[in-house]
């Protein structure tokens, strides 16, 4: 016997999209009295090394659903600059080169995979010049309007957890739970830390708090939709708590969401 879910997937995918009905962004169509979809949008904001990208993929797997790293597109879009020569705060040639570029994402076994005109980036976009440029490209009104479209169009098509500054202020304002995931500025420093002497990146700790603290100013206090907790959105500390702690944390919110 074919899984529940997959037989009403193939039920709402046979019902034409005019009969099918929206509430508040969640699908509602119903077929005797059966809701036959609801779209499962999760969205998690928070500063830089908040933990999100591996806390999230861990969220999203535990829910079978996709996860989008928005902070990639934006570190690919870093990294065209740069290699274009362009000096990152020149925002009418950084604006230029996003509206030519395909920026584009792929989720294969491993993960997510981010292309720049078909190239796999994937591996080029952590560096800290790669990070620094990508938050300053971020600042861009036309650049973050062009981000925020490419990623509400592949939220809208799946059930998917999406990650980055914006996302329940902006990109999914309806999504299905809200969490804003944050760890005190040492705390996150020293994940950090760790994560690039791992990576052989090794960086002074005092070099890597600097930087940190550079960043998450530049993305709470740019001019276009600067980092903040939406009045809706949970707020998850994870100073205290292990990974795996802060994953269940984070599980519990969505399943009381789903099911409240
Ligand atoms: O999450 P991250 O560190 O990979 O993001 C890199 C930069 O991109 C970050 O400094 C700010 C920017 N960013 C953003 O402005 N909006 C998002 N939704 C995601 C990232």
């Amino acid at each position: 016997m074919e899984p529940i879910a997959e037989r009403e997937e193939e039920a709402y995918e046979n019902i034409e999209p005019e009969r099918r009905k929206v509430y508040n962004n969640k699908d509602i169509t119903q077929e005797n009295g059966r809701l036959l979809h609801m779209r499962l949008n999760v969205a998690i904001d928070g500063p830089v090394s908040a933990g999100k990208s591996s806390v999230s993929d861990a969220v999203a797997r535990r829910l079978g659903i996709l996860h989008l790293d928005t902070g990639a597109m934006y570190r690919a879009l870093g990294l065209a600059t740069l290699r274009a020569g362009i000096e990152p705060g020149d925002e009418a040639k950084v604006v230029d080169l996003c509206r030519k570029l395909k920026i584009t994402v792929r989720h294969e076994a491993d993960g997510q995979h981010t292309m720049v005109e078909g190239e796999d980036v994937t591996g080029m976009i952590r560096t800290p010049e790669v990070s620094m440029a990508a938050s300053t490209v971020s600042r861009y009104a036309e650049v973050r309007k062009e981000m925020v479209r490419i990623q509400q169009q592949l939220a809208a098509e799946t059930d998917m957890l999406v990650d980055g500054r914006d996302i329940c202020t902006t990109v999914l304002p309806n999504a299905t739970a809200k969490i804003f995931l944050t760890a005190a500025q040492e705390e996150r420093a020293r994940r950090r830390f760790l994560e690039m002497k791992e990576k052989g990146q090794e960086e002074p700790f005092e070099t890597v708090l600097e930087e940190l603290k550079k960043r998450d100013k530049q993305d709470m206090n740019r001019a276009v939709e600067p980092l903040r907790q939406a009045p809706d959105a949970e707020l998850v500390d994870s100073t205290n708590l292990t990974f795996e702690e802060t994953v269940e944390t984070i599980l519990r919110i969505v399943e009381a969401k789903r099911h409240g």
